[in-house]
């Protein structure tokens, strides 16, 4: 059974299938809520709009950690133990909670249908303790909104930005907490159509037994396989629980990061210690899809414009992988077999992802149509290091976007090897590029854009290595 607290009522969900998205559960579209919640909007159902954001709470390090979801792509296992706080609940009677109340002093709503998304982006974002809130143009990079220009509603931001959290939540913080307690002692392992394991062990042995289970972690990519392929998924196993495979550890030599492990919590770790891989995770998606969004999703997708194989590639991680009691682990690079094919067998999933902490020279560059909550067009992640004689002893290239996998770009490294970072290396290193890779042409760019982006960033690498600025051509 799925338990979760909607506000402050505990709900027990018993016979819906369990690759119902919370928006269709909430809005009764399902048929198993007769209690209709239609304050939460379907825009997109892809993740991208924001009109479907509610707020989830948990506990976490003994306070609530309010997080921002789309529920348009989360499924319903995703709300098992959890508060779930949708924009019906912010308001006591007629008295507006003050983030509505901001965004009506601001005249921040026009046709209205953003409006509830954006109420609680601001209301998660005021939740943040205030000397940890993002900018605010952070907090609301996942809501579009097509009407006010977005001026009011960043003055609303603004406004809350200031504000002290004193509201009812707040005040009730310690009794949810108990409650949410209690619910996790009660919590059981499976519902309809999602086995929901507690250990790493449990996971192997399900898997053994159920070979065609699909895995969800945060469901970013998963969920869109319901809402956009309207395929249904029968047979989930959700990771949410499996407490060893949420761990981040750093030691001398490596970070190790459970493939649960969401970039939310991954990026103050990374900041440290590869702040241009955190600096492109704040573009990955948007704070919604970082809330929940994983390492081994995004490495399990095997997308080949995914974002953080790349920047892997190029700091020469490991994954871990199991099945059964059988542990391997392999590079990174030998996980990649084909569009979407990876060495993963039957029953095995990623456990975790090493990092060595070497020295390094990483640069990670995300070409996309939009700043935020875009897919690249192409990404490069290049990490070369250099001897005192300014000669290249190491190079790493890997290329997003460019082939049908994450792919480092050999020949371009065997090319760099033993040379001077200057103007004759480069152009031999770009021919390498140019000869190497035949990328696609598709909505995002055509094959010949890639190519020159892929050669542009390697010069850009280049200039910046030397202390120069690269020279951005602004389009007028
Ligand atoms: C609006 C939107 C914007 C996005 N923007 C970006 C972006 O900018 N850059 C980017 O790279 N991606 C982006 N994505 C894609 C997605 O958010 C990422 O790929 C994310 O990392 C997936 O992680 P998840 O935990 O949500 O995976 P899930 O959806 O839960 O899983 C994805 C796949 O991996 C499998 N899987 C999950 N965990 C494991 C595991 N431990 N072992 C083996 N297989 C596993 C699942 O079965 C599934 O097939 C975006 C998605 C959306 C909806
Ligand atoms: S409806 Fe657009 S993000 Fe959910
Ligand atoms: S007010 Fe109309 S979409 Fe935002």
């Amino acid at each position: 059974m799925i338990r979760f607290l909607l506000n402050e009522t505990l709900v027990e969900l018993e016979d819906i299938p369990s690759d119902t998205t919370v928006l269709d559960y909430l809005r009764g579209n399902s048929a198993y809520n007769p209690d209709r919640k239609t304050g939460t909007k379907e825009g997109c159902c892809s993740g991208d709009c924001g009109a479907c954001t509610v707020v989830l709470a948990e506990p976490e390090n003994d306070r609530l950690n309010y997080q921002t979801v789309n529920t348009c792509i989360a499924l319903l296992p995703s709300l098992n133990g959890k508060q779930l706080i949708t924009v019906e609940d912010l308001a006591a009677g007629e008295k507006l909670h003050p983030v509505q109340q901001a965004m009506v002093d601001h005249h921040g709503s026009q046709c209205g249908f953003c409006t509830p998304g954006i109420i609680m982006s601001l209301f998660a974002f005021h939740h943040e303790p205030s000397d940890q809130r993002p900018d605010v143009l952070e907090a609301l990079g996942g809501n579009l909104c097509r009407c006010t220009g977005y001026q009011p509603i960043v003055d609303a931001a603004r406004e809350i930005a200031e504000m002290p959290n004193t509201d009812a939540f707040s005040q009730q913080e310690q009794t949810t907490l108990q409650k949410l307690e209690q619910l996790r002692e009660q919590q059981d392992d499976k519902a309809q159509g999602v086995y929901m394991p507690t250990s790493e062990k449990d996971l192997a042995d399900y898997l053994l037994k159920s070979p065609n289970a699909r895995l969800l972690a945060g469901g970013t990519d998963l969920g869109l396989e319901v809402t956009q392929q309207l395929k249904e998924i029968p047979d989930l196993v959700t990771l949410a629980s499996v407490e060893e495979l949420k761990e981040l550890s750093c030691t001398e030599n490596e970070i190790v990061i459970g493939s649960a492990v969401t970039y939310r919590q991954i990026e103050p770790l990374l900041s440290q210690y590869f702040p241009e891989f955190s600096e492109m995770l704040a573009r990955l998606g948007s704070q919604q899809i970082r809330n929940v969004g994983t390492l081994g999703g995004n490495i399990g997708n095997a997308s080949p414009i995914g974002d953080t194989p790349p920047v892997l590639l190029a700091l020469d991680a490991s994954i871990e992988l199991r099945k059964g009691d059988r542990i391997r682990t392999l590079p990174l690079e030998q996980f990649f077999l084909g569009y979407k094919k990876t060495v993963l067998e039957e029953s095995e999933f990623i456990a975790r992802i090493r990092i060595p902490l070497t020295k390094h020279n990483l640069k990670v560059y995300k070409l996309s149509k939009r700043y935020g909550d875009d897919i690249s067009t192409v990404l490069a992640a290049i990490n070369l290091e250099l001897n005192d004689r300014g000669e290249i002893t190491r190079a790493r290239v890997a290329l997003g976007g460019m082939a049908e996998i994450p792919k480092r770009a050999t020949a371009c490294e065997q090319a760099l090897i033993g040379q001077k970072a200057d103007t004759a290396t480069l152009e031999i290193a770009q021919q390498a590029i140019r000869s190497e890779f035949k990328p696609l042409s598709d909505v995002r760019a055509s094959s010949d854009y890639r190519l020159q982006a892929a050669c542009n960033l390697l010069e850009r690498y280049f200039l910046e290595l030397s202390g120069q600025k690269a020279r951005i051509i602004a389009h007028a």
